[in-house]
């Protein structure tokens, strides 16, 4: 299976954004996965869409726009007009899922639904055939540098047999690290996201290190 790796810019140093984005770029990175945070759903902030945008600008591969926000539906058409290529809400948001997918699809952007920690599987069952990308939550959502919780190995192993032959993707979020990556892996999971491991020293090498562990 073809692996795919998303840096999550939350870890990057904001005081030298352009800096390290272009690193994220340069290491081949499949997709800048872009956590938004509105304090509601999650206690942390990051940004909206007019800061998207400007990095969209710089940026040029494809924007995974991941929203912990209380009501994704409201925003959804700004987030896509800034550049976002898919764009994940979560399950456990306030409002209409199917509300959500439908205004995606219509932006021309691929939809995905994301599950916290505690949130079984089965709610995925009625949107299964309408969406391209599943991001299960390893951590519990709000900030970068948490630790793996260990039971999600099971879920990402379920998730890969309900998913099937369907075109989704599955990705995974959260506390992602050297010792751990082989593990999600081979549970199933075909995108990558991390943080605080990829971007502590330097973002080429450690990438370097993610696309062997993949290989082995
Ligand atoms: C957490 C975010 C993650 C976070 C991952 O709520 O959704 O994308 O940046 O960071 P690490 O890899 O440090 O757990
Ligand atoms: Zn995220």
């Amino acid at each position: 299976m073809n692996i795919k790796i998303a840096p999550s810019m939350l870890s990057a140093d904001f005081a030298n954004l352009e800096r390290d984005l272009k690193e994220v770029e340069k290491s081949g990175a499949d997709f800048l996965h872009v956590d938004i945070m509105d304090g509601h759903f999650v206690p942390n902030i990051t940004m909206g869409p007019d800061q998207v945008a400007q990095i969209r600008k710089k940026i040029s591969i494809p924007f995974d726009v991941h929203l912990m926000i209380s009501e994704p539906l409201k925003y959804i058409n700004q987030f896509a007009d800034a550049g976002a290529d898919i764009i994940t809400v979560h399950v456990e948001s306030e409002g209409d899922i199917q509300a959500c997918i439908d205004t995606i699809v219509k932006k021309g952007v691929k939809p995905g639904l994301v599950l916290s920690p505690d949130t079984p599987l089965k709610v995925l069952e009625p949107y299964l055939d309408q969406i391209k990308m599943v991001l299960i939550m390893c951590v519990y959502p709000g900030f970068g540098g948490q630790s793996y919780l260990s039971g999600c190995t099971q879920k990402i192993r379920e998730c890969r047999k309900m998913i099937g032959s369907r075109a989704i993707d599955l990705e995974i979020d959260g506390g992602i690290n050297f010792n751990n990556l082989k593990e999600v892996v081979d549970a199933g999971a075909n995108v990558i996201v991390s943080g605080s491991c990829l971007f502590k020293g330097e973002i080429q090498k450690n990438m370097k290190r993610f696309r062997k562990i993949i290989e082995e």
